[in-house]
């Protein structure tokens, strides 16, 4: 066995946001015996992950499962709708819009890559004015990032959707999706979006390794004319075997049945619940951020993230340094500073397999760490937090209450 004797005693802490804690009854489930995938067994665990995966994308349409990381899972919303040369609009909310604008040129499409400050969402009234100037309809998608998972910013997808409409335009629209689904309240088709682009490692509280498309019966429409050369990720093939409860190619079955038993776990404690717990945890880590008198990277409070928050290191003091002794003193990870904010800023995942007393220990590791590394910061952050915990009316939602 590979070695982490990093960990000498109790247990690491991971709370960069994604890959996340994976639940020893998800590990359970995957330390199962590898079955033959064009076997019976195997049909029935298909049917019962895509009959569960309705609920978490809140979708009756198709959902399709990849090995594969995130990024593959872009690419096929990508390469399965669009033509080369077709015009799309990205919004730059930070790294990850970013590197899916450079994936869209990489495969030929032309992005219209609207600037923004990587503290904010996408603004719905830009989306609208953008699309009402293009009388011609050459914008064939609009693509958002739900959660920006380097900044903790969460844009506001019903209110896209709204200003998409309101422009009577006929763009798709693509949302990623990959830290927030099963973390921050999402409807795939009440909120009308073409596809979603999800991953196993985060809400799904999985190993890295299969990511999603669920696809709209306009996205579905559009693959049949869409140009752009595509094989592995082609939507058709997989759709028609999945609906005996087979794959084209041979699927992750370990991580499949890591991914029946997280559905089970999301079940039973229901949708509402998951959304409502990690808003609890974000905002009890935010009361600490301010707490130490630090800074919230995210501006505006309607994009608050529930599954993350970026913190903002005083000037003179690298993030980077911080987190490598909070490592190497408290055996936790925190999330590094992506792309621009390298350096700038240190991240808290809060999501996914998680709860009171880890953000506890969370909290704790990052104050502890803020005194150890001399950067200045005020000794109220965890006191506040536990207060907002235990005491407020809108924080005290016990464990017991979520099952
Ligand atoms: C919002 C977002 N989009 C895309 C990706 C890329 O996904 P992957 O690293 O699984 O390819 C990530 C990864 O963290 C992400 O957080």
């Amino acid at each position: 066995m590979f070695q982490l004797d990093s960990h000498p005693s109790g247990r690491h802490f991971l709370q960069i946001p994604g890959p996340t804690n994976v639940p020893d009854r998800v590990l359970r489930a995957m330390d199962n015996p590898t079955i033959d995938h064009r076997g019976p067994e195997f049909a029935k665990l298909t049917l019962e992950i895509l009959e569960g995966l309705k609920d978490v994308f809140q979708t009756g349409k198709p959902v399709v499962i990849y090995a594969g990381s995130g990024t593959g899972a872009w690419e096929a919303a990508l390469v399965n709708t669009l033509s080369p040369g077709d015009r799309v609009l990205m919004f730059e909310t930070g790294h990850f819009a970013t590197l899916w604008r450079a994936m869209a040129e990489k495969l030929g499409l032309v992005v219209e890559f609207v600037p923004g400050d990587w503290r904010s969402g996408v603004d719905p009234a830009l989306v609208e004015a953008k699309l009402s100037e293009d009388r011609a309809h050459a914008f064939k998608a609009v693509m958002a990032v739900h959660n920006e998972t380097s900044t903790g910013v969460a844009s506001r997808i019903p209110d896209i959707r709204q200003a998409i409409d309101r422009a009577g335009h006929p763009a798709l629209f693509m949302v990623d999706t990959i830290s927030s689904l099963a973390s921050i309240e999402y409807r795939h088709d009440e909120w009308g979006v073409d596809v979603t682009v999800a991953g196993s490692q985060k809400g799904l509280m999985l190993p890295p390794g299969i990511s999603f498309n669920a696809v709209s019966d306009k996205a579905l429409a559009a693959s049949k004319n869409a140009k752009l050369p595509r094989a592995y990720w082609r939507w058709d093939e997989t759709i028609t075997m999945n609906r005996q409860g087979y794959f084209p190619s041979t699927p992750a079955t370990n991580l499949l049945y890591g991914l029946h038993e997280a559905l089970a776990m999301l079940r039973e404690e229901g949708m509402a619940n998951v959304f409502a717990r990690h808003q609890r945890h974000a905002e009890a880590t935010r009361r600490a951020v301010r707490g130490w008198g630090l800074e919230i990277l995210c501006r505006n409070p309607d994009e608050y993230s529930g599954s993350l928050t970026a913190v903002m290191m005083p000037e003179g003091h690298d993030a980077d340094a911080f987190r490598r002794e909070v490592l190497a003193r408290f055996d936790m990870s925190l999330g590094t500073g992506l792309g621009r904010l390298a350096g700038r800023v240190f991240r808290i995942g809060h999501l996914g397999f998680f709860n009171d007393l880890m953000l506890c220990g969370t909290l704790c590791g990052v104050q502890m760490g803020l005194a150890a590394c001399g950067v200045p910061h005020k000794e109220n952050g965890v006191r506040d937090a536990l207060a907002f915990l235990t005491g407020d009316k809108e924080g005290k939602a016990s464990h017991r209450r979520a099952a």
